[in-house]
């Protein structure tokens, strides 16, 4: 039985102090004023704060959460690798990695039989980035306008919000960012000079923006045509997120590059990892191995978890259970959306990767607190803050999913009724 903190406010405002002094003080206050509190213990789709509240997690760690909170497969895989060889050597054969990429090349769409593992979705993208520029050995690429694809200075030259992208400049030159879903826009940009184009299946942080039916593949051919790559994001889409194992799966799209994180350490370990073919990669690290290393990249307690996640996808089913609970919640959300069509504009996604489009973006932040406050935990997405995302666990069950569909409804007419009070 797990011990909740004795005195639990004072607990949580020694947190709160701290967190303020040392670590973000701006993003504390924010945190603060919503009534956010400590999180202190977290199991299957429940994470408990420190005075004891369970939150039901419809966020999954902005989508790292594919398994739940500490999946039993994966803690036990980490644990043991934990007590025979947590970090690697780095001089002698790694095993957990030799597995994971073997693992990887069987589960990865087309024929992408090697991978580099790092340890977050930005480092996956900018290893992404200079796969690209080293085998086509050109600098220029095609990115989408409001994408996101990490914080450093690579991947962040990718990412099309330019309240990031600006206090940073001059970031990598030659990214030209195009609206996503418009394909005579990628066109119009695509030249002879253009190493690859680089987007996310679906944007996420974008705001679960789903581009139509011919959009992938119609790149596919405009890269094939001017040689250059395709490189596709799936740091939030893969891994049956999106109710198939990758985002280009929904297009039948294959892909020449594609990174991964999030999900792939189980919840239980940071990993991130770039696939690519084998004509890609004999260009990259053919005349020098060590041209791109990590020293944590590829450690074995990370590729154990990984090994662990990617055996309990498919052992239990998954991706379909994505695909299956996503359009039960969908559903749902769009009953909602009917009784409330002035304030919910849209509910859009596919398998648990969803968003909800409010007409206003202090409606779905209202909404969103007092979701919280009914202990449901969901968050905007980065880049549109009118779109609540909802990407809980895909082992989420129908009952929980009509428990949070009865807070989001609750929620979302408080919100309602808050307003019209505020503008009487
Ligand atoms: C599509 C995509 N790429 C890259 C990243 C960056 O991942 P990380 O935060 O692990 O660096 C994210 C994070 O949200 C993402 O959604």
């Amino acid at each position: 039985m797990i011990q909740f903190p004795e005195n639990p406010e004072a607990y949580t405002d020694e947190i709160v102090r701290l967190m303020e002094q040392h670590v973000n003080p701006g993003l504390a206050r924010v945190m603060r004023f919503a009534g956010l509190g400590v999180e202190f213990y977290a199991e299957g789709c429940y994470v408990w704060d420190a005075e004891g509240k369970k939150f039901l997690d419809c966020l999954g760690g902005y989508g790292m959460f594919a398994l739940g909170h500490r999946h039993p497969k994966v803690v036990e895989a980490v644990k043991q690798q934990l007590d025979r060889m947590p970090m690697p050597s780095k001089i002698m054969f790694n095993a957990p990695q030799a597995r994971l990429a073997e693992k990887m090349a069987q589960v990865l769409p087309g024929n992408l039989p090697f991978t580099f593992f790092c340890n977050s979705g930005t480092e996956a993208v900018e290893g992404a980035i200079k796969l690209a520029r080293k085998y086509t050995g050109k600098h220029k690429m095609i990115s989408t306008v409001g994408s996101y694809h990490g914080k450093t200075m690579g991947s962040l030259s990718a990412s099309g919000r330019e309240i990031y992208r600006k206090p940073f400049d001059p970031l990598l030159p030659g990214f030209e960012h195009v609206p996503f879903g418009d394909y005579a826009a990628a066109e119009a940009a695509m030249t002879d000079e253009i190493a690859g184009i680089i987007l996310e299946p679906i944007q996420g942080e974008g705001g679960i923006r789903i581009p139509d039916d011919d959009y992938m593949p119609r790149l596919r051919a405009l890269c094939d045509r001017y040689n250059a790559v395709l490189v596709v994001d799936e740091v939030q889409t893969g891994l049956g997120r999106v109710g198939k194992w990758f985002g280009v799966d929904l297009f039948g799209v294959q892909p020449d590059i594609i990174t991964l994180a999030k999900s792939l350490g189980g919840g239980v370990m940071p990993i991130g990892s770039f696939s690519a073919s084998e004509a890609i990669w004999v260009e990259a690290f053919g005349d020098n191995p060590l041209i791109h290393t990590s020293t944590f990249g590829g450690n074995e307690l990370a590729c154990a978890a990984g090994i662990a996640t990617v055996e309990v996808i498919e052992s239990e089913g998954l991706v379909q259970q994505s695909h299956e609970m996503g359009d039960y919640f969908m559903r749902g959300l769009r009953d909602i959306q009917t009784q409330h069509p002035d304030f919910v504009k849209e509910v859009r996604g596919r398998g648990l990767m969803i968003g909800v489009e409010f007409h206003e973006a202090d409606y779905g932040e209202l909404t969103i607190t007092g979701m919280i406050q009914r202990g449901v935990i969901a968050a905007y997405t980065l880049n549109n803050p009118k779109v609540i995302r909802i990407e809980p666990p895909l082992m989420i069950s129908r009952e929980e999913i009509d428990f949070a569909l009865h807070v989001f409804a609750e929620s979302a007419q408080a919100a309602k009724e808050l307003l019209v009070e505020v503008m009487a």
